[in-house]
């Protein structure tokens, strides 16, 4: 299986990845995550990413497109990948197909987890993570168990104020990839409010 998920921020992309790697035994690839390691290494590439992440922008094409092409070519993503932040661009897409068909293979999913713009910043600003295990909890709706409420950490750029400047940029940036996948036969839009549990069943109904 080679997907893509595709999402605001906050729709749940991340929650849904952990949750579906276990039935597709996939590498679930988050440009993001990808991204805030290497900020955390102080490498070249962090310390380019790092105010453009900060400040919600997006990191440029020239700098994302080259580091998940060559992730996507690594051995464990040779049968397949959970792609999740990737693309997110047109310019992106574009450069994702022209890898796969150089590579003699296709995008078999696209999945749009669907959320208003009215939940997001609820969500962004709730969102805690276990640096030890990379785990995704949220104060309300999904408060870490107490052994772990004392380490966990609140991502750089989720404030109200970035995750604004976000949501602006999905809507601008991001959103015109939605009908580029749907009129090519990929796109599978799912309702991303509701439970945790039920957007699994929603994502899992629509893949089968
Ligand atoms: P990235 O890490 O990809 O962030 P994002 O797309 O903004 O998505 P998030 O990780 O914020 O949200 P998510 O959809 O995974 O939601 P989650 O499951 O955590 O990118 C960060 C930055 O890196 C970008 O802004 C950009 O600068 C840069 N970047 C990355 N890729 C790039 C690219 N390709 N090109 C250029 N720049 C790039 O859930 C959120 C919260 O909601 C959690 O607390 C969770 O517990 C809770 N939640 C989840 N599901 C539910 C539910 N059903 N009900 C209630 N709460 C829920």
């Amino acid at each position: 299986m080679r997907m893509i998920l595709v999402g605001p921020p906050g729709a749940g992309k991340g929650t849904q990845a952990a949750r579906l790697l276990d039935r597709f035994k996939i590498p679930h690839i988050s440009t993001g995550d990808m991204l805030r390691a290497a900020v955390k290494a102080g490498t070249p590439l962090g310390k380019e990413a790092e105010a453009y992440m900060n400040a919600g922008a997006l990191v440029p094409d020239s700098v994302v497109i080259g580091m998940a092409i060559e992730r996507i070519g690594q051995p464990d993503a040779k049968t397949g990948f959970m792609l999740d932040g990737f693309p997110r661009t047109k310019p992106q897409a574009e450069a994702l197909d022209v890898a796969l068909t150089k590579a003699g293979v296709s995008l078999d999913a696209v999945v749009l987890i669907k959320v208003d713009d009215a939940f997001i910043v609820e969500r962004i600003t709730g969102r805690r993570s276990d640096p030890d295990t990379g785990a995704i909890y949220h104060l309300t709706f999904n408060p870490p168990p107490v052994e772990i409420a004392g380490r966990v950490v609140q991502r750089q750029d989720d404030t109200a104020e970035a995750c604004n400047a976000r949501l602006k940029k999905y809507h601008a940036e991001t959103a015109p990839i939605v009908p580029y996948y749907r009129d090519q036969g990929l796109l599978k839009s799912v309702d991303g409010v509701g439970s945790p549990d039920e957007v699994t069943e929603r994502i899992s109904q629509a893949l089968s």
